[in-house]
């Protein structure tokens, strides 16, 4: 697509408005300014109008205060999903990006860009998660330790890696985990004789919950927080 497209059609600038854009020196493509309106913009570039990362309309990013109850699923004919909390125009065009159990709660990503949703989980991609998790017991020193050392998961052999542990009260902690395994921190958590009676996802990466979201509720994301993750696709 010709430069000049891209930016109307990601911007909501004319055609006109655009090319003035560019000539004035204000577009990058993966940070290099391109003045010439005509360029091909390559497929999954970087293109950026002062601040703004431009994204072609149909990639949608949104974070969402999962309430407990719901399942991290597009659909299902039995259960209520996080999709069908949003807008059918926004649901018809989203996928998660990092489920969350149907008890857990906190921050869920959603989005329409597979790339990104790709890089967000991807495990070479080291991505920190962090949870808040309310313990049935007090944490002791030698689990913490544990935690922060790997724990054996049951049924696993590869202990899970080195994770972040700071202690809030003797029955809350926040865990910061960059694995995304199977009921992860509820494994972990029973891998040191614990059990998990709440958890909830403040954030992934620099993308944090946003306080002002009740549960249920979304908002879009940032160009900031889309980038923080990975370039979006
Ligand atoms: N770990 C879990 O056990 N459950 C979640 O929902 C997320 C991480």
């Amino acid at each position: 697509m010709r430069l000049d497209q891209f930016v109307a059609t990601s911007s909501g600038l004319s055609r006109k408005e655009a090319k003035r854009a560019i000539s004035a020196g204000r577009v990058r493509v993966h940070g290099a300014v391109f003045k010439s309106a005509n360029s091909q913009v390559p497929e999954n570039a970087e293109v950026t109008m002062g601040d703004e990362a431009l994204t072609l309309p149909g990639s949608l990013y949104l974070m969402m205060n999962k309430p407990a109850g719901v399942i991290s699923a597009n659909n299902d004919s039995s259960q209520p999903t996080a999709v069908d909390l949003l807008p059918p125009e926004l649901a018809r065009q989203v996928h998660i990006a990092g489920r969350l159990d149907k008890d857990t709660t906190g921050l869920l990503l959603l989005t329409s860009d597979g790339q990104w949703s790709h890089q967000v989980t991807s495990p070479r991609r080291d991505c920190p998660k962090t949870y808040r998790v309310t313990l049935a017991e007090p944490l002791d020193e030698h689990a913490c330790q544990a935690l922060e050392q790997g724990v054996e998961l049951n049924g696993e052999e590869k202990p899970t890696l080195p994770a972040q542990v700071l202690l809030r009260s003797a029955t809350e902690i926040e865990l910061t985990i960059r694995e995304g395994r199977y009921h992860q921190v509820k494994r972990m958590l029973a891998a040191v004789g614990n059990h998990v009676m709440a958890l909830h996802r403040q954030s992934v990466g620099d993308i944090v919950l946003d306080q002002t979201l009740a549960p249920g509720q979304y908002r879009s994301l940032t160009a900031q927080e889309i980038e923080s993750v990975g370039e979006p696709g």
